[in-house]
């Protein structure tokens, strides 16, 4: 258990909500929940199967977790990565893609075998993304599925690059991993990225809600106000494509958000 405590615990959409009272307070948090979730895997297992995200959201976590490795606590030999999403068409040596953000931010800090962490391809050609996203789930199930799936959340309430969409629920929930178009609320919060609207892509891969929804838990992280919105809508509102968080609340019983006062202020 993480000596961090939350503020306030709420049930809510069969999710537990912790709240922090800073955002620094929720990574720490939730960096000690990812290192847990690792350790118990490997013990019981012999490995563990995550599945991590990018953005702003995780940076700090993701400095815990090296850290942690730097003191000795943590290692990540027994550890299989696959990352949500990654940008289409881009280089992994190009500074914008999530190949380069996850080496800056934890593989070249850590002990994960390069051959165990698995970041979509955004090379591949064009005809042959859906075979390549379609093996990137089977990969996943092949290694037993997700111990965790780390989230953030979009402003539009998108998880990975799954972008808010008018679909029948069933489908929303059967989405598989798979080339999309980026929508453009997430296309404008990826200026700050990409230095000018111009530069931004209009694509990505993204690993589908089917396979987030099959992880044994869920960690979804939401700092600031700017996902305030979101956060309420995915936690009091009803299961919608329209919001994809909420489509969270049919894995009842394996999500926790960890969450800062000001992410918190709508539900
Ligand atoms: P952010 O992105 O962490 O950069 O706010 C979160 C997300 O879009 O999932």
């Amino acid at each position: 258990m993480s000596d961090i405590a939350p503020t306030r615990v709420l049930e809510k959409a069969g999710a537990s909500v912790l709240v922090y009272s800073t955002a620094e307070l929720a990574c720490q948090a939730a960096a000690d929940r990812l290192a847990e979730t690792l350790k118990t895997a490997v013990a019981t297992r012999g490995r563990a199967v995550l599945g991590l995200a990018t953005g702003s959201t995780p940076e700090p976590i993701y400095a815990q977790l090296v850290a942690k490795h730097r003191a000795g606590e943590l290692s990540f030999a027994q550890a299989v990565s696959y990352n949500l999403d990654e940008y289409y068409p881009i280089s992994p040596l190009d500074p914008n893609s999530y190949r380069a953000y996850m080496h800056q931010h934890l593989f070249r800090h850590v002990d994960l075998p390069a051959h165990q962490a698995h970041v979509l391809d955004g090379t591949v050609p064009e005809f042959a993304t859906a075979e390549h996203a379609a093996q990137f789930d089977r990969w996943i199930s092949e290694d037993g599925g997700f111990d965790l799936q780390l989230l953030g959340i979009g402003r539009n309430g998108h998880i990975g690059f799954n972008e808010p969409a008018d679909l029948p629920l069933e489908k929303a929930l059967a989405l598989p991993t798979r080339l999309v178009e980026l929508d453009s609320v997430t296309r404008a919060d990826a200026v700050k990225q990409f230095g000018d609207a111009s530069h931004v892509l209009h694509r990505a891969l993204t690993v589908g809600v089917a396979q987030i929804l099959a992880a044994r838990s869920i960690l979804i992280v939401a700092l600031g106000t700017n996902k305030a919105p979101a956060v309420g809508l995915s936690l009091n509102g009803p299961m919608t494509s329209n919001v994809p968080a909420s489509l969270l609340q049919a894995a009842p019983g394996k999500v926790t958000w960890m969450i800062d006062e000001a992410a918190a202020s709508e539900i």
